[in-house]
């Protein structure tokens, strides 16, 4: 019978056996896939296996403290976090193509991965999140390519590991289970798709530190009033978006010249297709006036109601 318990035991001994007496390095994004596959591992092998996690400064509110919480605090995993969130600012800076932002993020993650593992001595092996969908989506030669959906984590292929892909026979929701099984925290192994460039490509144009500031809490908001009204888990995806439109309002009796935050719900199954949420009326309430109130710089709030197709799901 084939069980999450089962699948653990016989991969930790598959691992050990492979690995033996050497050591193991894995990108760590925070995200399921590789959260799911650095714990399998370490479960296996311990401290011969260590994580690089590169923080590049667009991601989520909560989510590097997450990260280190968990893999650092809780797991004692041999743990490395590079702080390079100026660096990716500083390659961002006066971009505004998408696809341009998508490969400046890809490459710069490379290049700091690069560095940092060179430090690292007498490495044999690379662990990898490659998951089923991975597999079957690389072997789709679509005719145009409409986003090029860089995932940061995809290495270069040229690195001199030998690769580790303990998941790469499993479902999304298999993935989630075995994450839950190992003990990871909910929120990891729950949590929403979320693309590689992260909040570089919902921050629309040039991205900016004030800006990249005003999406996150505003983001945080929403994540919050999501969750208590019990849509967490129904919703496939949810975010906020920073169009970079000022708008004209009144605060205060005053006229404010300030930015719109979009709001983006929608449910799906495997992001090909999508249909905007309906999320209640008195729900958006909450947080248009929450995100207007607590967050500076916005004056305006709007939900996107546009399905996939015509529209994509992120905004770029
Ligand atoms: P779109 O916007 O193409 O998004 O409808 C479909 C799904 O893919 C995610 N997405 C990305 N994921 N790198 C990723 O790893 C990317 O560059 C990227 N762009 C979009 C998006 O969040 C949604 O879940």
């Amino acid at each position: 019978e084939w069980t999450m318990e089962s699948f653990i035991e016989a991969e930790v001994q598959k691992i050990r056996e492979q690995v033996g007496e050497r050591k193991v390095l894995c990108a760590l994004s925070g995200g399921v896939d590789s959260s799911v596959v650095a714990t399998l591992i370490h479960r296996a092998i311990g401290d011969q296996l260590t994580c690089i996690f590169v923080d590049h400064g667009l991601l989520r509110k909560g989510e590097v403290e997450s990260v280190v919480d968990t893999f650092s605090t809780k797991f004692h995993m041999n743990f490395i976090k590079v702080d390079a969130a100026k660096r990716f600012l500083d390659k961002l800076a006066g971009v505004t193509n998408p696809e341009e932002k998508r490969k400046i993020i890809g490459n710069e993650f490379i290049r700091v991965f690069d560095e940092e593992s060179a430090k690292l001595k007498g490495i044999d092996f690379l662990a990898q999140g490659t998951i089923y969908a991975d597999i079957i989506e690389s072997g789709t030669a679509t005719a145009e390519v409409i986003k090029s959906h860089h995932n940061v984590g995809g290495l270069p292929e040229d690195m001199d590991f030998e690769l580790i892909e303990p998941l790469k026979a499993l479902f999304k929701d298999e993935v989630r289970n075995v994450g839950k099984e190992l003990g990871l925290p909910e929120d990891i192994y729950n949590r929403q798709p979320f693309p590689g460039p992260g909040l570089g490509v919902r921050v629309l144009g040039e991205v900016t530190e004030e800006k990249l500031n005003i999406v996150r809490d505003a983001d945080y908001i929403l994540r919050e009033e999501i969750a208590l009204a019990g849509l967490d888990r129904s919703i496939w995806q949810y975010f906020a978006i920073l169009p970079g439109i000022k708008s004209v309002g009144v605060r205060d009796g005053k006229r404010s010249y300030d930015h719109a935050i979009g709001l983006r719900a929608v449910h799906s199954s495997d992001g090909m297709s999508a249909d905007w949420a309906r999320i209640p009326w008195d729900v958006l309430e909450k947080i248009s006036s929450r995100i207007t109130a607590e967050v500076d710089h916005v004056n305006r709030v709007v939900y996107d109601i546009t399905a996939k197709p015509p529209g994509t799901i992120e905004w770029e």
